[in-house]
């Protein structure tokens, strides 16, 4: 018998090499090697369903091309539709990612009770019971849902070719395997060819296929750079575990924008829709606490107005402690120099602690600017009022900069009754239309700020 064939594979794209080595020459990241069996496909294992259209394909004038014949399916759920692009495209394979626990399979559950076709859901992960008292949990409605506990690949396609689903689901990508490969089931081999042989059922099918894949914290084993190529659309299910705020992004789409977001609530009866995130976000306390700035930043295309808090106190230790929830910790500390060099604040001998409502991750740099009022106002222990919102970001010689979408921001903080919005004094473009309930206040550099609302 001859020996099995084995290689290394780089761990975070899926780059193979006959031999280890210490940096992947594909993606650059290092010590991502392991060994795995492998046994290179035959020409038996592509063919693992049989293709309808046998007659040669031959190249069409771009021209002659019929658009608009495929179709969007609504997935009776708007968040997941606008990530998606208006609705699931028949024959496109997405991919749906996220941690352990985060809620991949029940946000797909939900679809698939709310799926208008015939629905195969292939779990590798749940009992049948399981997944039924899910469901219990979750509607009541009668759906056309199939619960398929199959992990081998080829009986899978095979039931699905013969079942003829409006939209097949494989849950997870980790747990299936290719019989023919000798590589067990979540490796890399066997994930990158399942995936293979699931897109080239797709697009013969014309059926729309939903993967479920794992991703650990640092994004090993099957992370969605090993898939991202294969796969037509990717998105990521996010939140913090503690909260129970979900959100939904686009990190691939080939039939739409990856601005698109969908947020979540996950409760007792499954994810719920959150139309108004910013009302939510916004604590309704009635003191008056310092610490506390508001910020009128955009998530994708959706204006969101979201609470930064701030606590600065003096540091016992010699080193003080910087801690950040939700906001880059080195792009704290860049604000905290610029504090003390542009506007002489001492916050080198401070501990400073950041916080941002709802566990909400923003990389969106126009929160800068609330982020600087909510530290300046801990340490002088002044309150900033209730009504101020702020969007701008914040330059390294203390300059206030103009941001995108100004327009949509003061809009949205003029919808929530807010009576004053600080924005940049460069942010005149796009500024048309008159406000009439709210007060724009314009600011150049840091020092305005602090005479402005900390005179
Ligand atoms: P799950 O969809 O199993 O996560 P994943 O497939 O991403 O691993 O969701 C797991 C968590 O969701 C679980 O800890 C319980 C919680 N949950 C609710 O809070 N409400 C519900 O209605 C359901 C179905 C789950
Ligand atoms: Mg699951």
């Amino acid at each position: 018998m001859a020996s099995a064939k084995k290689a290394f594979f780089c761990n975070s794209c899926g780059y193979e090499s006959p031999k280890w080595m210490g940096k992947c020459p594909s993606c650059d990241s290092w010590n991502s090697f392991i060994e795995e069996l492998v046994q290179k496909p035959t020409a038996q294992v592509k063919s693992t369903f049989i293709s309808k259209n046998k007659e040669k394909i031959k190249p069409v004038l771009l021209q002659e091309i019929q658009a608009g014949t495929t179709m969007k399916t609504d997935t009776g759920d708007d968040e997941l539709n606008r990530v998606l692009g208006g609705g699931l495209v028949s024959g496109s394979l997405v991919l749906l990612g996220g941690q352990p626990g985060i809620g991949k399979s029940t946000l797909i559950l939900q679809l698939a009770l709310r799926y208008k076709d015939k629905v195969l859901y292939v779990t590798g992960e749940e009992s049948e019971e399981q997944i039924k008292m899910r469901a219990d949990r979750l509607s009541k409605v009668e759906t056309r849902c199939h619960i398929y506990t199959e992990t081998n690949l080829t009986n899978i396609l095979a039931e699905a070719q013969h079942m003829q689903p409006g939209l097949l689901i494989i849950d997870s990508i980790q747990t299936v395997f290719n019989p023919l490969l000798d590589s067990s089931p979540g490796s890399i081999s066997q994930v990158k060819e399942c995936t293979g042989d699931l897109q080239r059922f797709a697009k013969e099918s014309n059926v729309p296929v939903i993967i479920i894949s794992h991703i650990t914290k640092d994004g090993v084993i099957a992370g969605p750079k090993l898939l991202e190529h294969i796969v037509d659309v990717v998105i990521l299910f996010e939140g913090d575990q503690n909260y129970s705020y979900r959100i939904l992004r686009t990190m691939k789409n080939r039939f739409g924008s990856t601005d698109e977001l969908g947020i979540y609530s996950m409760e007792a009866d499954g994810l719920k829709e959150i139309t108004n995130p910013s009302e939510i976000l916004l604590s309704q306390n009635e003191d008056e606490l310092s610490g506390i700035a508001i910020a009128a930043s955009m998530e994708g295309l959706r204006p969101l107005l979201i609470e930064t808090q701030a606590l600065v106190t003096p540091s016992i230790f010699g080193t003080p402690q910087r801690s950040a929830t939700g906001f880059d910790l080195r792009r704290l500390a860049m604000l905290l120099a610029v504090l003390e060099k542009r506007c002489g604040l001492p916050f080198g001998h401070m501990d400073v602690f950041l916080n941002l409502a709802g566990g909400i991750k923003i990389s969106d740099p126009s929160i800068d600017l609330a982020i600087i009022a909510s530290l300046i106002s801990s340490l002088k222990d002044i309150h900033i009022g209730k009504n101020i919102a702020f969007t701008a970001e914040v330059g390294l010689s203390g300059e206030i900069r103009a941001v995108s979408r100004i327009e949509q921001r003061i809009q949205e903080a003029e919808r929530l009754g807010f009576e004053t919005i600080y924005i940049s004094k460069y942010n005149t473009k796009g500024l048309s239309e008159k406000h009439k309930n709210i007060e724009i206040r314009w600011l150049s550099k840091l020092d305005d700020l602090l005479e402005e609302i900390f005179g």
